[in-house]
This record gives structure tokens, sequence and C-alpha cells, in this order.
């Protein structure tokens, strides 16, 4: 979908067919909100007097004026001045994409009230809500949903004036959701459309695309390299195992670099010999979105062609039940020497991202970040509204936390006291890859800081919020790609 920039004043008669206006709840601003739309007012004023609609967030509603050159008018509701910014802007131009998808309009076009103002992260959203309004995933349907005849094919932001940041906020925000949709597709994927050495020739295409430089590790370098704990999850598959190295290594670097993610992916999770129950093991096709988290951020990082040195690094396995998978109480040896203790094999994912943090010592990270879909736990504690955050390093967590705020991907930090990795010292080997009941989160967070030890570090984990429980505007259910817009905001504000 193309989203472009104009200006109300001069805004093209198709795009004012079919216009998206944003309203706050303080009626006094509503008349001006009007002033640019010949037609409108009476119709809007109309619902606005019956109460129909009354500008809080989340609120929409379409009306269909009897005169002007507007068919229909889709007002959506951007709830209180004081509390509007990006990712409100975000939520109302997805709300205006998705309801444009909704009844087959190929073209439409979205303006906030002068009284939000303009300025690059509204823009921006505006953008990013216009991509992932429109998104579905509809790759395996014969007719998408019943199926509109003609799709989304144009979004524009109308704004006061022609200015070249602009257009640059609006090609920003759209890359962004594009990434977001490349991680939302890869999660959603089953797990036979993406096996680790599907995902390999998709990630080689990818990088070759954006420009990013692209290695990845079989079988006999893992073994060469010691990364026994990531082979021993891998064991039990068919599917022989990848290890993804994507590098964005711009010439005009601002800041330390380089800064290294590492993501979980497991392509799917069945627990391994410690077998999950079947309800809602398919969601396990998921557990590999940490990772696919790390590949779309490499992407947008290579087409916003940010001047950040970053490097992700992501192993692809299955967790299969296998005649060759290890057992409970196997002992493995990870890349950076430590043994581990493997009590179940469904805490595999701390398993794989000990080779992946071991890995990243070779590159002095200025910052090593892990994203993953690690613990049930997570959910648990923090509910899905919130990121589980672990860290080393103070410093590296408050600019994570930042960018949360910012996006509204927002992150909670948890203690990382030494009692934590006491629950995780073996009985045979130095660390056990299970600590118990309590913390389930938190254990598992101690047990990577042993291997993220050579760097500043922060742990995420994003297994509460990773699969959507209900339908929104700017998110469907399923699979979210949340992650993604945290770790870009996070590389852009980096120094
Ligand atoms: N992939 C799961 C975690 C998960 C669970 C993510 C539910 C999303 C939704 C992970 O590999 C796992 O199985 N973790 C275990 C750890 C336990 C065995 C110590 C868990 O959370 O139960
Ligand atoms: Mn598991
Ligand atoms: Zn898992």
């Amino acid at each position: 979908m193309r989203v472009t920039c104009s200006p109300s004043a001069s805004l093209p008669r198709a795009d004012r067919l079919n216009l998206g206006l944003g309203l706050f709840e303080e009626p006094s601003g509503h008349a001006q909100a009007l002033k640019a739309w010949p037609g409108l007012a009476d119709a809007v004023q109309r619902v606005l007097r019956l109460g129909d609609f009354k500008g809080k967030a989340k609120e929409s509603l379409v009306v269909y004026p009897d005169q002007g050159p507007t068919r229909r008018a889709v007002l959506v509701g951007l709830g209180k001045r004081a509390d509007f910014n990006g990712f409100k802007a975000l939520q109302a131009a997805a709300t205006v994409s998705r309801k444009a998808k909704a009844l087959g309009l190929a073209r439409v076009a979205f303006a906030l009230p002068p009284a939000a103002g303009e300025d690059e992260a509204l823009m921006e959203g505006l953008a990013q809500g216009a991509m992932l309004g429109a998104y579905s995933f509809d790759r395996f349907k014969e007719k998408p949903n019943g199926g509109p005849k003609v799709a989304l094919g144009h979004f524009t932001v109308a704004a006061s004036r022609r200015a070249g940041w602009l257009d640059e906020a609006c090609r920003t925000g759209r890359v962004i959701g594009e990434a977001v949709a490349f991680v939302r597709d890869l999660a959603t994927l089953p797990s036979n459309f993406k096996t680790p050495t599907m995902i390999a020739s998709q990630t080689r295409a990818m990088a070759r695309k954006a420009g990013l430089s692209c290695r990845i590790l079989g079988r006999a370098e893992m073994a060469r390299l010691g990364m026994d704990a990531l082979l021993g999850v891998a064991r039990g598959s068919a599917e022989p195992p990848v290890f993804v190295i994507l590098e964005h290594k711009p010439r005009r670097v601002r800041g330390r670099g380089p800064v290294v993610f590492v993501g979980k992916g497991v392509t799917f999770d069945t627990g391994g010999i410690s077998l999950k129950p079947a309800d809602n093991m398919h969601h396990m096709k998921d557990d590999m979105q940490g990772g696919a988290v790390v590949l779309g951020t490499l992407k947008a990082c290579a087409e916003l062609n940010l001047p950040v040195h970053v490097i992700g690094l992501v192993p692809f396995t299955e967790n299969m039940p296998g005649g060759r998978a290890q057992k409970p109480g196997d002992i493995v040896r990870a890349m950076n020497g430590k043994t581990i203790e493997v009590l179940n094999t469904d805490a595999e994912g701390r398993l794989i991202l000990a080779d992946a943090l071991a890995y990243a010592e070779r590159y002095k990270p200025a910052a090593l970040v892990d994203m993953a879909t690690l613990t049930g736990a997570a959910g648990v504690a923090l509910g899905r509204f919130a990121i589980g955050a672990m860290a080393n390093d103070q410093k590296l967590v408050d600019r994570l936390k930042e960018a949360g705020e910012t996006t509204g991907e927002r992150l909670w930090q948890l203690p990382l006291w030494d009692e934590y990795l006491e629950l995780m010292r073996g009985e045979a080997a130095d660390l056990k890859n299970t600590g118990g009941r309590e913390a389930g989160t938190i254990t598992a967070g101690a047990f990577l800081k042993e291997f993220g030890k050579h760097a500043p570090w922060c742990h995420l984990d994003i297994a509460a919020g990773s699969w959507g429980q209900e339908d929104k505007p700017w998110q469907p259910k399923g699979p979210t790609g949340n992650g993604l817009r945290l770790m870009v905001q996070f590389l852009r504000d980096w120094k």
C-alpha cells in the first residue's frame, strides 16, 4: 500500500471522496476542525448533537454527508487533547484504514484536527497506523474474508502544508509498518511453511533486497563452535537448525557500537519429550517471534539507513520429541563452556539463547539485547500489557523503557538478584534449565545472565503480548509483531 502526504487545501478530489477525520473530546475545536471540509459540518454536528459520537479514544462512526465532495466520512475519536501522542495517532489512522479496507475502498485520506498540531511523531504514527490497519494474513484464503474486490491501495495523510519532513515522516512510518507486517507474516505462518531451512532462504532474499549482509551457519559450524545447547534442542527434529547472522554497517555511524540483538527462533515448540498439552499448542508456531522481530528490525535499519552498527543473531530450530531427542536429565555444554542439566526439555528457549548470547561476545557489543517468547509465567506476572525486562546494566534498560513509552510497547523491569540465580544452580552441572514454580520469568532471566556477562545486556520476555487475544484495528488476533516498534525506536534514539 502507498502512504503519502498531501496538504488538505490541495487534496485531490479522489481523496476527498472517502475521508477520515479525527476529533477530540473537547467540543471547542470541532468548528475549526470542520472548516477545511466543505459539506461535512451539518452531518457531523448532527451526530455530535445527538451524542452518537463523542470523540472518545477508540470510538468511530461513518457519516454520509448529503452535500459537498465527501461521500463518506469516517469519524475517529482521538480522546482528550492532553493525552494525544504518536501511538494514539497510530490507533486512529489504523481505525480508518481498517474501515476503508472493510468497505472495499481503493483509497482513503485522513486528517487530524488543527488542535492536534503536527510533528514528526504524530505524522509517523499516522503512516504506521495506516499500514497496520490494512494488515491481514490471507495467504491461504481463496477469497480473503469474503473478499472486497478492490484492495486498499493508497492512504493519504492530510497535512497543513507541503514539506520535505512530512514526506520523510510518512516514508519512515510506512517502512516501520511494513516491518511489523513482515514479523506478523512470519509469526503467523504455520510451522510447515517456515522450517528453519525455509526461513534461512527467505532471510537471504530479504537481506539482499534490503542491503544487509547475511551469513547462515549450519549444523556442522554450530558443532565446531561448541553450540551444544542449541544442537541439543534441535536433536529431536528431522529439520536441521540454522543460525542467522545479519549485519547493518552504515558508513556514517553515531554513538558506540555495535548494538547486537538476539532473538529466540523456535519455529515450533512442542515441548520436546516434556511434551506440552494439546490445548492451544498451535500457538507455539509463534515461538520464533523474538527472532522475527530481530530480522524485521534489521530490515527496517537498512531501509531507513539508521546511523548505527547493528547485528542480529537468530538461532532457528524446532523443539520436537523424536527418537534422537534430548531427554530430561541430559547434560549439555554451551559455547562459553558452562554445563547445563536439561531438567525440562520445554525450557528450550534459554538453551538456544545461551549459545547465541555467548556467540555475541565476539562482536564486543556496546549493547546486547535479547528478545524471546520465553515463559508463560511472564503473563502471570505482568499480564499481556507489558514486556518483562531484566538486565545487568541499568542505563540500557532505562533507554529501552523510554523507547517503550514512546511506542506504547511498554516494558516493566524485574529484579535479577543473586538469590534467583541460586535457584538455577545444577546438581550435576553448573546450571539447570528450570528453577521450579516460583518466579519463572525471573529465573529464566537469571539463567541467561550467565551467558550475557561480557556486555551491557538486557533480556526482554515478550511471551505475554505476542499473541493478540482480541481483534483491534491496529493489531489483529494472533501474532502481534510486538517489540519491533520498540527495537527500532531504541535504535533511532541510540547515541
Ligand atoms: N515458548 C514457551 C513459552 C510460552 C508459553 C510462550 C506460552 C508463549 C505462550 C517456552 O519455551 C516454555 O515452554 N516455557 C516453559 C518453561 C518451563 C518449562 C520452565 C513455560 O513457560 O511453561
Ligand atoms: Mn518450551
Ligand atoms: Zn518455547
